[in-house]
């Protein structure tokens, strides 16, 4: 079962100067990609608990019973991906204890909430929903003895979390501290964000990023006790810890990145985006690139795993024949849910995982990663997001620059994921000498060329594009076929039209469409092919030929006049020449992640919100 939400907390000093309700609603809203089937609010004010929630999308919710007018210095906020209880107003979060004193949102699974539940009912307490979360609240009234103090309520969730097994991020408001909120994580994410008259903790920093970008990051199951000027961690105050230790942390990201800009979609403004973000990407210290190839260079051969999820496995397996064929180097791709599995007990001292996603905080990478560590193994992983759990459990680390992604389906962060695992190859190529220097540097070279290359390709080819997305949305099934460094294209074509417009798309190697998916072939069948001029270009050339005498409609993304594919073709999307074809990825992606789009516009779906799909995916 996969999962995540966005949870939110704030403890200010504006008191009625500003609605909280506001807030926490327009933190909510940024954090919705995360998760958006109900959400709620409390908050505390005259000494009274307040809470709105509902089944739905923020918006809806807001305009059915208005956030807006919920006062109160602090308050905390959640927008569900449910696991346990289906979404319904009884289920969404917060959730309260028996007496309306104390309100929480969590993010996560509570794997022994039944036993737990069970348990607070033979003592008394009464529940209303049907979530794990519920036993939370309850648990923590069950340890909240005599007169209540913020010592006592710490005490009371440290009590808590020792009972919980599982995963959790948790806010806890308490209605006799109405200027303090808590909150506490094991696994799932929770960063702290500071600015003077406001201190906020979320799921992620876009929650707050327009009002700071001064970020602390929490480790696992310390307790944050939280006011509007004022941060104790585990019972010590922050100021009188080394600030340095924290990590308290400037992010480059600006407010504008997480907003549409314009645009009537992010997965669009993203798409468009990643010229911008494969630049940045590209300035990445090349001494930072050689210390990551160094641990990939000191690894004896065969004991190297490269392991990601979805669109991130994608660019995994794409930085696999990036590094056969530009460093000589193999490594072993695994799909990190599969990892444990796979793997059992192989791994040594020797053994290198590369890790790779986008968010930091994939449950199933992170699994992954535990399991090889706890056999010896190093980790060297690509992230996106500063702080993540990934960076935190890897003995060394490159950011990607993608910026802040909000759209569901990931554009932006596979181009640049891709294009890191480009400049990895070619560092280790520096060092094992599988490269001259002067070939490196002309690689590098080329590489520079590409954010040139997407942009005019995009404000050439997009309306192209779209007038093709419109032809085709009507068919219920698609194959996308690819070979060689453009199979893991083909895959992300596929995941992509499927993930926003819930059609069947199936992705392949276009060898292997002979050993069965040709069964499915009929007259007018989509099938579209990946088809860049490398040495497989002869074979792919022979699999439209057997899709096309079978009565396929083809779909082709060729390099700029391919005749021969041209003319086989019922539509084509022709790139630019002068792309190493190693990394031909980044730029034959661009025209499917557009025709995904289009086509999902065209069904009448949201793009940046598929359903039963999160952001982030923080439970296994
Ligand atoms: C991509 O469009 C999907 N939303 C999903 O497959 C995603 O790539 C996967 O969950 C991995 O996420 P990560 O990169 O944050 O680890
Ligand atoms: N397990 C909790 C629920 O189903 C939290 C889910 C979430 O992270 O949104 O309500």
């Amino acid at each position: 079962m996969n999962v995540m939400c966005g949870i939110v907390g704030i403890a200010s000093n504006f008191m009625e100067d500003r609605s909280i309700g506001v807030l926490l609603k327009e933190a909510l809203l940024r954090l919705e990609y995360r998760g958006y089937d109900s959400a709620g609010i409390a908050t505390i004010y005259n000494n009274k608990l307040y809470i709105k929630k509902d089944k739905g999308t923020i918006k809806e919710i807001h305009r059915k019973i208005n956030f807006d007018d919920l006062l109160g210095n602090c308050g905390i906020g959640h927008t569900r991906w449910a696991t346990h209880g289906s979404p319904n107003l009884i289920n969404a979060h917060p959730h309260c204890d028996c007496n309306d004193r104390i309100a929480v949102v969590h993010n996560g699974i509570i794997e022994n909430f039944y036993e737990l539940k069970n348990k607070l009912i033979s003592k008394g307490h009464v529940f209303k929903s049907e979530t794990d979360t519920e036993v939370i609240p309850h648990l923590i009234e069950s340890h909240l003895k005599g007169r209540v103090r913020r010592s006592s309520v710490e005490e009371a969730i440290e009590k808590t979390i020792r009972e919980l097994k599982g995963t959790y991020a948790i806010v806890v408001i308490y209605v006799g501290l109405p200027d303090t909120i808590f909150c506490v994580r094991n696994e799932n994410p929770l960063v702290i964000g500071i600015n003077s008259n406001a201190i906020y903790c979320a799921s992620d920093i876009t929650a707050f990023l327009p009002m700071t970008n001064k970020v602390l990051m929490l480790n696992n199951n310390e307790i944050a006790t939280i006011t509007s000027n004022r941060i104790e961690i585990n019972n010590t105050n922050l100021e009188e810890t080394d600030i340095n230790d924290r990590k308290i942390v400037r992010i480059s990201w600006t407010p504008e990145m997480a907003q549409k800009g314009g645009r009537p979609h992010f997965m669009q403004k993203e798409i468009h985006e990643q010229p911008i973000a494969i630049s940045n990407t590209l300035k990445i210290d090349w001494n930072k690139i050689l210390k990551f190839g160094e641990y990939i260079h000191n690894t004896p051969p065969g004991n190297i795993y490269i392991t990601a999820a979805g669109t991130s496995y994608h660019a995994a397996l794409a930085g696999k024949y990036m590094f056969t064929k530009i460093a000589n180097t193999q490594i072993h791709p695994v799909i990190s849910s599969e990892f444990r599995e796979y793997i059992g007990n192989t791994l040594n001292n020797d053994s290198l995982l590369i890790a790779i996603s986008q968010s930091g905080e994939t449950a199933d990478t992170i699994n992954a990663i535990d399991f090889a560590k706890q056999q010896g193994a190093k980790i060297i992983s690509i992230t996106n997001v500063l702080g993540s759990n990934i960076t935190r459990k890897s003995d060394y680390f490159i950011y990607t620059q993608a910026g802040p992604e909000i759209g569901v389906a990931a554009t932006k962060t596979f181009s640049v994921q891709l294009t890191s695992l480009a400049l990895c190859s070619l560092g280790l190529a520096e060092l094992n000498g599988s490269l001259l220097n002067n070939e490196i540097l002309e690689f590098k070279n080329r590489l520079n060329n590409i954010p040139m290359i997407i942009k005019n390709f995009i404000s050439s080819k997009e309306e192209k594009v779209r007038i093709i997305a419109n032809k085709y949305y009507q068919n219920k099934n698609f194959l996308f076929l690819g070979r060689g460094v453009n199979y893991p294209t083909a895959l992300e074509g596929a995941l992509k039209l499927k993930e926003i417009s819930y059609l069947h798309a199936e992705g392949y190697a276009a060898g292997e469409s002979k050993h069965g998916p040709i069964a499915m072939i009929e007259k007018d069948y989509p099938v579209i092919f990946v088809a860049a001029p490398d040495e497989t270009y002869d074979k792919i050339l022979g699999n439209v030929m057997e899709m096309k005498a079978r009565g396929a409609k083809i779909f082709s993304i060729i390099q700029e006049n391919d005749q021969t594919i041209k003319t086989l073709s019922d539509d084509f999307i022709e790139i630019p020449r002068n792309i190493d074809l190693p990394f031909s990825p980044i730029v034959y992606i661009v025209p499917l992640q557009l025709f995904s789009y289009y086509v999902a516009i065209k069904c009448g779906y949201d793009p940046d919100k598929p359903r039963n799909l999160a952001k982030s995916v923080t439970v296994p």
